[in-house]
């Protein structure tokens, strides 16, 4: 069953219902300034970081789901509702949500009186802009009350949800132009110059700003006293809880309509241009920003720009296939979803606090291969950041927060997979632009600038730290945990309340991680080429020796009759084995490995692929490892924590899923390959929200697996690597445009009625046409470029050439 529809030619998915299994949301926002915001225009705003710095309050953990949001109410007669239908909930004649591009609209109605609210983030202000329209439907006049609705955090999102002791005394506003501009000033008397307003382009008939006045003591948003008596009350909040509200009256005549801007924005001032006068703040740039967006043409104009933008960007690579699904994700919402989770790493989303984690290491290196296309500065810059929170021998903090771009001590390091990923995300960088200047950056270490040495010792320290990192089989060791955040071989947790990552010792010197093997053969090898490029012959020779080394151990030690074997734990006992009770075969070794070339001659990888197909398969998407765990194993951690089927424990985790179709490409299965990527792809499953739940348009981190009660259900949307990783396997592998050292290449590897297709892709400063006449699966029998027949797979990039016209021939 389906609660909506894709509308690809306005880049939109449609949503019918406000029923929706779970919220379903969008991310509005493309650089500083942030809001997450629902089918039922749920959600909060933050500047920056979610963490330290939240504008509006969110009730995470509360019932109903989805608690609190910027909520506009309509008052007709004795019936109050809202456009998004909560909070209110009052039934509506008609509702549609459309979720774009970093823009969402609601258009519904009630009683013959229609509401259309869009709302955006401008690309280039810290505000989010609503445009409200009412429309009057009736063949009499319409008197309408319209109230807007934002309840504030008081900035600090973690402390705001603690320390009522202090916090509920600290509350102060400003307000100015008759309660059209409410100013949320809270602690700016003292360490903060940055404030936040909620401004309409109108007068105003009223205002509240103490929460209590307005919804009354005991009434939720659901329920407001000022609403239901029609008028504000003018408070002026003091301590408790600050919010901004306004009241408009309006009288439409038959078939008339208004519209309304309201802003809610973000305003930091210079230290010593913080007052106006004494207590009051500078208002200037507030007034300006109000200022910009006071008319619908600007705020048109302004969307337009945002439209313009993306459309931009999606055209740096577009597909045309007889597959509209494929079309769809490749050229809208896998992209899409891949700018958030570079903005957001795993901080900010309905399944992530925003609070906890900010920007991970591994997952933040991940998520740079599916947008380093997009906007490779971006990506140049966010990859320093990453690497000044590396240590010097090579380890790295787990996490940092965006803000202060600091590590986070409270988790630390001991990731023995996070060092390799800054190869990963490196070479993707240099693979793509050709920007060899990157490497020879000065890059601090765990943020200090007196010890700091270029990107490319940076790169030697992470090979370095695993290739000085081996157990006893001559494997990685895997210290607090690697990919598998729940495969906690060092840390023996027996008490409720411990970490099971961070608690007991970082590292043990007998734990082995196959996982880690094959990611150090694929970006062993990357960091050779590296080398290579900068004319150290020698440090890649040295390098793939290491490689070799790993590598033999791999399909040797590693290799367990069928399949690779997972680990070896903290007693040298295998983990993902055929010797084991539970637990006997783990996906990730086998995508990796054979995605990394392990065992591809040697005939193991067919194996391995195999066994996957045999053992992990389900209709929804290949299971992380079977058979799940039944009782919790001391000796392996948090993946037996689980019940059966969910999460690391049996479930299918999506990320891992497009290492398997990648190394089913590598072997040129092209029929297995897109068969694996169906069986996750959101828009093959949207036929199936009911079951699935989570948004139809983006991808989840976990679909429960065979074991589990809600088989096929998602959960944790949105924020995961499986978006880089999916854009990675369908671009780069199964249609084939892989950015090399030397130029694009072209091997595509697509199921046998596949048919023929064409790309666009922007590169370097020059376009490709690429047309790909398809008879095989894999293997391309001819390459024209420019009129020009080409040996192998890489179009030779020719400094000064604009245009390529590409034809491919597989088969
Ligand atoms: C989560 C984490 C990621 C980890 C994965 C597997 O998605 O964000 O870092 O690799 O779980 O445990
Ligand atoms: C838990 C989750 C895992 C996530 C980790 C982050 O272990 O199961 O998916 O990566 O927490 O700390």
């Amino acid at each position: 069953m389906k609660y909506g529809y894709f509308d690809d030619n306005a880049l939109e998915y449609v949503i019918t219902t406000p029923k929706t299994p779970l919220p379903w949301i969008n991310y509005l926002g493309n650089r500083e300034f942030f809001s997450l915001i629902s089918n039922t225009c749920g959600g909060y705003t933050f500047y920056k970081d979610a963490k330290l710095l939240r504008l509006t309050r969110y009730r995470y953990n509360n019932v109903p789901y989805d608690n609190n949001g910027k909520y506009f109410y309509i008052k007709d007669g004795e019936t109050v509702w809202n456009p998004g239908w909560q909070p209110v909930k009052t039934a509506l004649d008609s509702y549609e949500c459309r979720h774009g591009l970093g823009y969402s609209t609601f258009t519904s109605s009630k009683n013959d009186v229609e509401a259309k609210v869009l709302t955006f983030v401008p690309m280039a202000d810290n505000c989010e802009v609503s445009k409200v329209t009412l429309t009057n439907k009736k063949s009499s006049d319409a008197s309408l009350t319209l109230f807007s609705y934002v309840e504030w955090c008081l900035w600090n999102a973690d402390d705001d949800m603690k320390n009522f002791q202090r916090n509920l005394s600290t509350g102060e506003v400003e307000v100015t132009d008759g309660g059209s501009v409410i100013y949320h000033k809270t602690e700016y008397r003292e360490r903060r110059n940055h404030y936040a307003i909620y401004g309409v382009n109108t007068a105003v008939d009223g205002f509240d700003t103490s929460r209590d006045a307005f919804l009354g003591a005991y009434n939720g948003p659901d329920s407001p006293d000022a609403v239901a008596d029609g008028k504000c009350t003018g408070s002026v909040a003091s301590g408790w809880s600050p919010i901004a509200a306004h009241q408009i009256n309006v009288t439409l005549k038959p078939g008339e309509s208004r519209t309304f801007i309201f802003t809610l924005g973000y305003i930091e001032n210079p230290e010593d241009d913080k007052w106006e006068s004494y207590g009051v703040v500078n208002k200037k740039p507030a007034v300006a920003m109000l200022d910009k967006f006071k008319t619908e043409e600007a705020v048109d104009a302004s969307l337009e720009e945002l439209k313009n933008y993306w459309k931009e960007l999606l055209s740096i690579y577009h597909v045309s296939s007889s597959n509209e699904k494929v079309d769809r994700m490749v050229n809208i919402w896998n992209q899409y979803q891949c700018m958030v989770t570079f903005n957001m790493s795993r901080s900010a989303s309905y399944y992530e606090s925003g609070i906890g984690r900010g920007m991970g290491f591994r997952d933040s290196c991940q998520d740079l291969l599916g947008f380093v296309h997009l906007i490779p500065d971006r990506a140049r810059q966010r990859i320093i950041d990453i690497a000044s929170t590396q240590f010097q021998d090579g380890s790295a903090y787990h996490q940092y927060q965006p803000l202060t771009k600091k590590g986070n001590s409270d988790i630390g390091s001991g990731f023995n997979d996070d060092p390799l990923w800054l190869i990963a995300g490196t070479s993707a960088y240099i693979r793509e632009t050709g920007d060899l200047s990157i490497l020879k950056e000065m890059v601090p270490f765990d943020n200090d600038m007196s010890v700091a040495k270029t990107l490319m010792d940076h790169l030697k320290c992470s090979f370095n730290f695993t290739a000085t990192h081996k157990g006893p089989h001559g494997l990685p060791l895997i210290g607090r945990a690697d990919w598998n955040d729940c495969l906690n071989l060092n840390c023996f947790s027996e008490h409720p309340g411990e970490s099971f990552q961070t608690f007991g010792p970082s590292e043990g010197p007998v734990a082995e991680s196959v996982f880690i093997a094959g990611m150090f053969v694929k970006y062993g090898e990357e960091y050779a080429q590296l080398a290579e490029l900068l004319g150290d012959d020698a440090e890649a020779a040295r390098a793939r020796e290491e490689v070799k080394k790993v590598y033999d151990a791999t399909t040797t030690a590693g290799w367990d009759g069928d399949w690779f074997v997972r680990a070896y734990d903290a007693n040298s006992n295998k983990v993902g084995s055929k010797e084991c009770e539970e637990g006997q075969i783990f996906i990730e070794p086998q995508g990796f490995c054979v995605l990394a070339g392990i065992g591809v001659e040697e005939g193991l990888a067919e194996k391995a692929l195999k066994s996957v197909e045999e053992k992990l398969d389900t209709k929804y998407g290949v299971m992380i490892l079977q058979p799940a765990y039944t009782k919790y194993h001391l000796e392996l951690g948090e993946v037996s924590s689980y019940p059966p089927g969910y999460k690391e424990n049996g479930g299918i985790f999506c990320h891992n899923n497009p290492w398997v179709s990648i190394a089913e490409t590598v072997l040129g299965h092209g029929n297995r390959a897109f068969e694996i990527y169906k069986k996750t792809c959101p828009a093959y499953i949207e036929e199936i929200s009911d079951v699935h739940c989570t948004e139809p348009y983006v991808y989840s981190q976990m679909v429960a697996g065979r074991d589990a009660k809600f088989f096929g259900q998602g959960k944790n949307s949105w924020l995961t690597g499986t978006a880089a990783w999916t854009f990675v396997n369908i671009s780069q592998y199964i249609l084939g445009v892989y950015p090399t050292h030397k130029g694009l290449s072209i091997n595509p590897c697509v199921p046998e009625d596949f048919g023929d297709f064409s790309i666009t892709r922007k590169y370097r400063g020059a376009t490709y046409n690429i047309s790909v006449k398809q008879n095989a699966q894999k293997g391309v029998s001819k390459l024209i470029v420019n009129g020009k027949e080409v040996e192998g797979n890489v179009i030779p990039y020719e400094e000064g050439v604009k245009e390529y016209t590409v034809e491919a021939v597989i088969g």
